[in-house]
């Protein structure tokens, strides 16, 4: 069953076409990987499927709602998670906290209701901290609830990142490069996380440079280059893509990034 698609997507910064007329679909349960080299427009994909950016044409699908131009919050509410290429946590807020600001999309009262502590919010945010306690035991972080996410170290700080996106209860999950900068038992823990997550039934969307992380873990693989879809299969099929292979060494077989 087919969860999200789009239709020729394009997103053009005036002149510059990040990404030029991408369509590709994405089946519930799956683990779908988009690799490219540096600027091949994976962000800006990603930026357009949750509303940051307004795509310039083409259609975005998820589940059965036509989503193009929603506004992210909407988007959020639909389903759809995600987390960032520079992680975006509350750098003076808990652990615990930046969890709950992630319910706060799908709690009653949302965040003004808990500044200005409107009637039912105490209650509402003694259920919110115990879902985000145990959405921190999930990703393996429960020690680290009243830690200022400043102080968490870095691998870390990306686990916080998608138990922040969990916590909006997504059903498609998107993470844009969730394990650079981790050293490799870091790495090799977050594809157990990745794993995990997907055996509660999230379908899962990643971008990664780590090729041995994104061909240890994708059902489908999608090759970006200059904003177009230069490749689209399984781990194999993209491993022995010639086209693939000179986006990454370049004609001449010099490395141009990524
Ligand atoms: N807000 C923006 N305004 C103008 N140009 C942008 C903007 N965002 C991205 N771009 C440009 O779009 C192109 C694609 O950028 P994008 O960040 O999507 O690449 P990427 O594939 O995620 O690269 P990386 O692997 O380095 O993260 C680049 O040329 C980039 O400079
Ligand atoms: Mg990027």
């Amino acid at each position: 069953m087919i969860l999200f698609e789009t239709q020729n997507l394009s997103k053009h910064f005036g002149g510059l076409k990040a990404v030029e007329d991408f369509s590709f679909c994405l089946e519930r349960g799956m683990i779908y990987s988009i690799i490219g080299p540096n600027g091949a427009g994976k962000t800006t994909l990603f930026n357009c499927f949750t509303g940051l950016y307004p795509s310039t044409s083409g259609k975005i699908k998820f589940k059965d709602d036509d989503i193009t131009g929603l506004k992210p919050h909407r988007i959020t509410r639909l389903g759809i998670g995600r987390t960032f290429q520079n992680i975006r946590l509350f750098a003076e807020m808990t652990a615990l906290e930046n969890v709950m600001v992630g319910m706060f999309s799908r709690t009653h009262s949302g965040v003004i209701g808990s500044i200005i502590r409107m009637p039912g919010t105490v209650s509402e945010e003694r259920a919110s901290a115990k879902t985000a306690l145990q959405l921190l035991e999930f990703v393996g972080l429960a020690d680290k609830k009243d830690a200022w996410a400043r102080n968490i170290a870095y691998g870390s700080q990306r686990r916080l990142e998608i138990a922040r996106a969990l916590a909006t209860q997504p059903e498609l999950l998107l993470l844009d490069e969730p394990v650079a900068g981790m050293n490799p038992s870091e790495t090799r823990d977050l594809m157990d996380l990745i794993l995990k997550i997907r055996e509660k039934g999230i379908t899962i969307l990643l971008i990664e440079h780590d090729m041995k992380f994104v061909m240890g873990i994708s059902d489908c693989i999608s090759v970006l280059d200059h904003g177009v879809k230069i490749a689209e299969g399984c781990c194999n099929e993209i491993k022995s893509n010639p086209k693939v292979i000179e986006a990454y060494l370049g004609k001449d077989g010099t490395e141009s990034g990524g």
